[in-house]
This record gives C-alpha cells, sequence and structure tokens, in this order.
C-alpha cells in the first residue's frame, strides 16, 4: 500500500493556463477517493502530475518515499511501476489479443523483449495473465483480438492489464464516460471490489455524480485548479456540487440528477 501526499501543487502550461493552482491533500493507503469538477477544472491534469508525465510548475508530490521532483527518469520509472491508470479511452492495442494486451501490464517489471510475445513470456506471468483476465470474467475471450470486443469488455481487458502491473495505487480518469449505463455500472463494481479486496488507493474522476456517491468513500471537487470542496461522501451536500459546476456552465442541479442521489 503507497500512501500519497500533495502539497500546494500548481501546473501552469506553457501557454499560460494555470491547471492546478496550490493544490494539497492527502490520500491514506486504502482510501477512494472520487474527483469531480466541471470540464477544464484540473482533473487530468492532476491525474498526469502523479503519473509524472506532467512536471510541476511548483508544489510537490510525494508517493509512498517518493518525492516526485526529486526523482531521476530511471526512478521515475520505478515510481509508475507501482501505479496503474485506467482511461476513458481503453488504451489497448487492438490488433493484439485480450491475453496479450494483459501480459503487456508486465512490461513495468521487466523491459525484456521476451515479455512482449506470448510465446516467449515466462510462464510465471503467462499464468498471471489468465488469472487477471479470470479475475475481470473474461477468461473465455482471451484469445479474442481486442478491437473486436464490446467497449465494457476493452474497459475490463484494461483493468486486468492493470491488475497485471501489481499496483499499490490506481489511478483512474472517467472509466466509464465511454460506456452504457450498465456497462458503467458493471465496470465500477469490478474495479472498486478490485480496489477493495487489495485495499489499493485509488483516485479516479467521475462526471456521473450517481456514480461518486456511490462508490467515493472521500469526494474532491476542483474549481479552476483550486480545491473546492474535500468531504467524506456521507457529508456531501447538494450546495457543494452546486458550487462546482453551477457558476460557470449554468448547468443546473436538477439536470445533473443532484437531487434525485441525494440520501
Ligand atoms: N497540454 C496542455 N497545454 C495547455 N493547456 C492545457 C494542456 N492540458 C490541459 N490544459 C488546460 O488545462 C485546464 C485543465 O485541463 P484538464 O484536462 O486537466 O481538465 P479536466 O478537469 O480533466 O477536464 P475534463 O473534465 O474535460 O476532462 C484546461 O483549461 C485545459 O485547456
Ligand atoms: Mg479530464
Amino acid at each position: 500500500m503507497l500512501s500519497l501526499k500533495i502539497s500546494g501543487l500548481t501546473k501552469v502550461y506553457l501557454n499560460g493556463t494555470t491547471a492546478l493552482d496550490q493544490v494539497s491533500f492527502s490520500a491514506q493507503p486504502g482510501e477512494g477517493i472520487v474527483l469531480l469538477g466541471a470540464n477544464g477544472s484540473g482533473k487530468s491534469t492532476l491525474l498526469r502530475c502523479i503519473l509524472g508525465l506532467e512536471t510541476a510548475t511548483s508544489g510537490d508530490i510525494c508517493i509512498g518515499n517518493w518525492q516526485i521532483s526529486q526523482l531521476n527518469s530511471q526512478q521515475l520509472r520505478q515510481m509508475r511501476s507501482q501505479l496503474g491508470m485506467v482511461f476513458q479511452k481503453f488504451h489497448l492495442v487492438g490488433s493484439l489479443s485480450a491475453f496479450h494486451n494483459v501480459l503487456h501490464g508486465a512490461l513495468g517489471r521487466s523491459t525484456s523483449p521476451r515479455y512482449w510475445f506470448p510465446a516467449t513470456a515466462p510462464e510465471i506471468e503467462r499464468k498471471r495473465a489468465m488469472e487477471c483476465l479470470d479475475r475481470v470474467n473474461l477468461t473465455h475471450f482471451a484469445q479474442q483480438r481486442a478491437d473486436t470486443l464490446s467497449g465494457g469488455q476493452q474497459q475490463r481487458v484494461a483493468i486486468a492489464r492493470t491488475l497485471m502491473q501489481n499496483p499499490k495505487l490506481i489511478l483512474v480518469d472517467e472509466p466509464v464516460a465511454s460506456l452504457d449505463p450498465q456497462a458503467g455500472k458493471e465496470v465500477m463494481d469490478l474495479l472498486w471490489s478490485i480496489v477493495r479486496e487489495q485495499r489499493l488507493t485509488v483516485i479516479c474522476t467521475l462526471h456521473q455524480l450517481a456514480l461518486a456517491r456511490e462508490y467515493g468513500d472521500r469526494i474532491i471537487g476542483l474549481r479552476d485548479g483550486k480545491i473546492q470542496m474535500d468531504t467524506t461522501v456521507n457529508y456531501l451536500q447538494d450546495r457543494d456540487l452546486t458550487m462546482l459546476y453551477e457558476p460557470e456552465f449554468g448547468v443546473r442541479c436538477s439536470e445533473l440528477g443532484i437531487r434525485e442521489i441525494s440520501t
């Protein structure tokens, strides 16, 4: 399990856009955080900074004992191998089988060319890839080309590939945005059951407030790159959510289903 501590994180892109402005929070090992915010509020930038794919303009991120701003490229690779990432777009290699895509999750552990192909990968890794596919209930689709699977199945393959990495912290960016409600619910159920059974720390961006309430332990809301709200789901207020979305976009709470999801 890995802890995460973000202190005064600011990200100004080269074009002058301030995507993150003094963001600070800590995530405890095993905590499930849902990140909410309107389009452009900085959610993906935050995840990319945690992954070390964007360099912070100021502030810092500590993951376990790693202080990201101090890492050289080799240490950064080592740190990233502990992090799993699930995206809205599944980023599978469409022409390869589900099994082959999952096997590639082991590449974070070894860059040996042996790991690139099922025929040459070590037996233990091939066995593990099948176990990961089994965990997402896709054993029967192991040899099917990824681009012939449904969206929900492709996202499950992507989750299996992440599992193959054996991550300690998972970053998830709009995992169900491309899926219909039923497939989206199945993917969230699966993802969260894995997170819970392995006691992983997860940070997940969502636009579906009902899902945020259902799955998040804690909700962090960003607005214009600043933390506007940081609360456990039990204390989540409709007006906090309104503040996140309404001023810029004029989106009414009722349209977002906030009443509907109130407890
Ligand atoms: N590479 C970049 N160069 C310049 N500006 C960028 C870059 N990436 C993101 N931005 C800007 O930073 C801000 C935050 O973008 P980001 O993608 O983090 O938002 P988001 O909350 O993930 O939005 P969405 O909900 O639409 O995915 C936006 O104003 C965006 O235009
Ligand atoms: Mg985004």
